[in-house]
């Protein structure tokens, strides 16, 4: 399989490194596993779509759980659809395509999307765009499943700048008080991208822009979960349970 050279997350973080920070936070996928469970246990043939896959932290746990699923990845960047190959090559049931996920084709069907920490790395622009793609290829009893950081709420890009300020200042001075080394450094090198060109790829937004773009496309948010629940300023993460 040959992928193209177009680097997303492997441009600004090894890995190697990315995995072994994300390592202690599988709460939201965990999560997701059972809502699944709960709704697809007793069904054959499910097709599932997962957006963003990047080194295949979640797709790893999908497998394990639902070996019958059939998966599609949908990855931009060159390195991690080599690292999911890798996966695919051991997993029959699996596909990997080098996309971006708003450049996804309307003309197939799935049981369930999901996306875990990669909607904030679609621009602003393009975000709408990709939720109604995800409610054209949902099937009727489909679900959509997204976890994500979400920041403080915000009217204008002036203000949102200004909570994003405060959030990433705030992550830099808890882990200096926390002597959290490996945090010290995820937090600095975020803020830098954040603030630089093209917003270092990290569109993130808040819920309540997140919910309206929902409702725009005519698909449901049928819960909402804060699975970190400590400070809205800690881009906390939400999971969503989406149906069409
Ligand atoms: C923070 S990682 C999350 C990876 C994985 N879902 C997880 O939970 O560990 C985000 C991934 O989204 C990918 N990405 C960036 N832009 C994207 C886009 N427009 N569409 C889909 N994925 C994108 C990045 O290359 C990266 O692999």
């Amino acid at each position: 399989m040959n992928f193209k050279e177009e680097y997303r997350m492997s441009k600004n973080f090894s890995l190697k490194e990315y995995d072994s920070y994300m390592k202690k936070k599988p709460l939201e996928q965990l999560m997701i596993l059972k809502m699944l469970y709960e709704s697809f246990k007793n069904q054959n043939n499910v097709r599932l779509v997962e957006f963003g896959a990047g080194t295949g932290r979640f797709t790893k746990l999908l497998i394990k759980r639902f070996p019958n699923f059939r998966i599609t990845v949908v990855e931009p960047d060159k390195n991690c659809c080599l690292k999911l190959q890798k996966l695919a090559d051991k997993y029959k049931n699996m596909k990997v395509v080098q996309l971006t996920a708003e450049n996804f084709p309307k003309n197939k069907k799935f049981d369930i999307v999901a996306m875990t920490t990669a909607f904030h790395h679609i621009s602003f622009d393009k975000k709408l765009k990709f939720i109604r793609i995800v409610k054209s290829i949902l099937n009727k009893k489909g679900i959509f499943v997204l976890a994500d950081n979400f920041i403080a709420e915000y009217k204008s890009m002036k203000e949102r700048n200004d909570v994003l300020k405060k959030s990433m200042n705030k992550w830099i001075r808890d882990a200096i008080v926390e002597k959290d080394t490996e945090e010290l450094k995820m937090a600095k090198k975020m803020k830098s991208l954040v603030f630089g060109k093209d917003f270092g790829g990290e569109y993130f937004i808040c819920n309540s822009k997140f919910e309206k773009l929902i409702k725009e496309s005519g698909l449901k948010i049928k819960e909402k979960i804060n699975t970190t629940n400590t400070d809205p300023l800690d881009m906390e993460i939400y999971l969503y349970l989406i149906r069409p």
